[in-house]
């Protein structure tokens, strides 16, 4: 099984998918990952390359990696010899910690959708390894050779923060960005406060795919419910691509899938467009 290509030509789009439902996004989502993937099928396994898939931690995408498992269980894919790239990792936080995105992913993706948890490639940012800027930059390429190394990610998963950052590149990021050191924006280090026990304990600094680095996948699948993230939306999808909109690199991208309920697409202007697109009366 060949890794899946993107659009050439005139094939390149962005399909927004405007959904009842939290519940039903997540069921979009996965439907449109699988469709990136198809090594994914237990059937295809020893025909070609296997599946490598990037993978997103946070909220939002929690309901699509159920979906993901359930099609496992009933045989429609499965993840035994693919590849996960996490997109990023909080810097300084020690080893095993809870809130460590590898330990995260181990949590919610690999234990839900059956990848190796040793297939899984998180850039290495724990308190145990933390040294110098020179370091972490060449942690930094480390993790880009890693990915190349896997052939390219077939199907990044991502969530949108609430100021429009993709992976923690947060606005102001360079386009063409790769792996590297960001600081977190204040915002994000409030948002993500939820998760410590303290405010004072969530990291300042992070390792995160670039924006750049992210664009390289074949296949981008974007989820987002909830009335929170309509302003980071309505830019990423209908205002200008700009970094001041990270997420805005969607419009770009070849092939990139939006995946919304109703709360989140609820400041698109072209929204009826959007539903006669998806319903097979148009194509964006
Ligand atoms: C997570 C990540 C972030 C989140 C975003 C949304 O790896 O890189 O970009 O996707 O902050 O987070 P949730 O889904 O928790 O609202």
């Amino acid at each position: 099984m060949q890794h899946a290509t993107a659009p050439v030509g005139g094939g390149a789009r962005m399909q927004v998918l405007i959904c009842t439902s939290p519940a039903q996004a997540a069921r979009s989502a996965a439907s449109a990952v699988l469709a990136g993937l198809p090594g994914a099928r237990k059937e295809a396994c020893n025909d070609g390359l296997p599946p490598v898939l990037g993978l997103a931690t946070g909220s939002s995408p929690l309901g699509l990696y159920a979906e993901l498992g359930r099609a496992v269980e009933r045989s429609e894919a499965w993840f035994g010899d693919a590849q996960g790239f996490a997109l990023d990792e909080y810097i300084g936080l020690p080893a095993g910690h809870p809130q460590s995105y590898r330990r995260i992913l181990e949590r919610e993706v690999c234990a839900v959708i059956g990848l190796a948890t040793h297939r899984l490639h998180v850039p290495d940012a724990t308190a145990e390894t933390t040294g110098t800027a020179a370091g972490f930059t060449r942690r930094a390429h480390d993790y880009e050779r890693q990915i190349i190394d896997a052939g390219g990610i077939d199907v990044q998963i991502l969530g949108i923060g609430v100021n429009g950052h993709l992976g923690f590149n947060e606005p102001g990021s360079a386009l063409s960005s790769r792996t590297r050191v960001k600081r977190l924006a204040a915002q994000t280090r409030a948002d993500n406060a939820r998760f410590f026990a303290d405010p004072a304990d969530v990291p300042t600094h992070c390792l995160t795919q670039g924006l750049g680095t992210i664009a390289r996948a074949r296949r981008l699948v974007l989820i987002a419910t909830g009335s929170g993230k309509a302003a980071a939306v309505a830019a990423a999808v209908e205002g200008a691509l700009s970094a001041s909109c990270p997420a805005s690199i969607l419009q770009w991208h070849p092939d990139a899938v939006v995946v919304l309920d109703g709360a989140a697409a609820a400041r698109l202007r072209n929204r009826s467009y959007y539903d006669d697109a998806a319903a097979g009366l148009g194509t964006p």
